[in-house]
């Protein structure tokens, strides 16, 4: 070996030697997204590139089409191919102990919440406080209708995900001290437009062409343009007729408030990527560990913020 090549060797080497740490550029993340039932899921998904990309990110995205069985495999899929961590949006809040166990990387979760008896097998979980909407759902409607009896028809998210059991549960709990209030039906609408319509004329026909429902709650915005549709067509006014408060703040929400069909939303950001490749960033490149919980935010929208302006300052936002 000639002295330049010994000496280009050696230099080779130090530099291998001095690597820095894991960096967000160098990291590739598994998604194991949910799939596409509604527009904020879909907003979540493009967010998701978006911030990755601003990182450096290599976020792989696989789409589980709504069903755990996918996700499993996913994951499973994401361990083989050695990703650096793996972010999950459970589907359900049950079953995930087995496959989480054998991840042995950093799983983070993303806007839904797993079992207790998972709490150890992921790093930190980015959501909302999903009980909290439900009450601030409820209150919203408390103190519309005053002391006036009301009936409720509610619209479900898919059954077994964390935030249907929970935003039914915090809704519930500002009915029960509420006597007025009244839950009549309520039924899952899985998170979907179709379904929410589905569901919204089934209880417009069992509820004497709707003229005995007072309020709709919808665990999501999807849902409820759903409901909105079906309250059109049976000749119904929403908004004015029938009540309406649902989640998420999607654009499509905002337009029918902008025609007074919707009443209020409560928002979700769409945004749970951001706070989780920082949280893994940082845990990767300083071993800082994450709180176990990194909460969004809840906030109400009624007619009264000015609807057409937030849906414009929403669209191209990821929706
Ligand atoms: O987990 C978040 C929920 O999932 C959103 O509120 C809903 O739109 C989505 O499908």
């Amino acid at each position: 070996m000639t002295l330049k090549a010994l000496l280009l060797a050696a230099s080779a080497t130090a530099a291998l030697m001095f690597a820095q740490p894991a960096s967000a550029a160098q990291l590739t993340i598994g998604f194991s997204q949910i799939g596409s039932e509604s527009g904020w899921r879909a907003a979540e998904t493009s967010v998701s590139k978006q911030e990755a990309a601003k990182r450096q990110v290599n976020l792989k995205i696989a789409d589980a089409q709504q069903k755990q069985e996918n996700q499993i495999k996913a994951i499973r899929s994401f361990i083989a191919q050695g990703v650096d961590a793996i972010f999950l949006a459970p589907v359900v809040a049950s079953g995930w102990d087995a496959v989480l166990k054998e991840a042995k990387i950093p799983v983070v979760l993303l806007d839904r919440d797993i079992d207790p008896s998972g709490k150890d097998l992921y790093l930190t979980a980015v959501t909302s406080d999903s009980v909290h909407e439900g009450e601030v759902a409820g209150e919203w409607l408390a103190k519309t209708v005053g002391e006036k009896a009301c009936n409720v028809v509610e619209l479900q998210g898919t059954v077994g995900a964390s935030v249907a059991t929970n935003r039914k549960k915090g809704f519930d709990t500002v009915v029960a001290k509420h006597p007025n209030l009244k839950v009549v039906r309520s039924q899952t609408g899985d998170f979907t437009r179709a379904k929410g319509k589905e569901v919204m004329e089934s209880f417009i026909k069992a509820e004497n062409g709707g003229k005995s429902i007072c309020a709709v709650y919808a665990h999501n915005d999807d849902m409820m343009v759903g409901a909105i549709q079906a309250m059109k067509e049976a000749g119904l006014k929403p908004g004015k007729d029938i009540l309406t408060i649902s989640i998420d703040a999607v654009p499509d929400i905002f337009k029918a408030m902008a025609a007074g069909e919707a009443n209020a939303t409560v928002e979700l950001t769409p945004n749970m990527a951001g706070p989780a490749l920082d949280a893994i960033v940082a845990y990767k490149d300083k071993g800082t560990t994450p709180p176990k919980w990194i909460q969004t935010e809840s906030k109400l929208y009624t007619a009264a913020d000015d609807p057409q302006k937030v849906y414009d300052s929403k669209k191209g936002l990821g929706y």
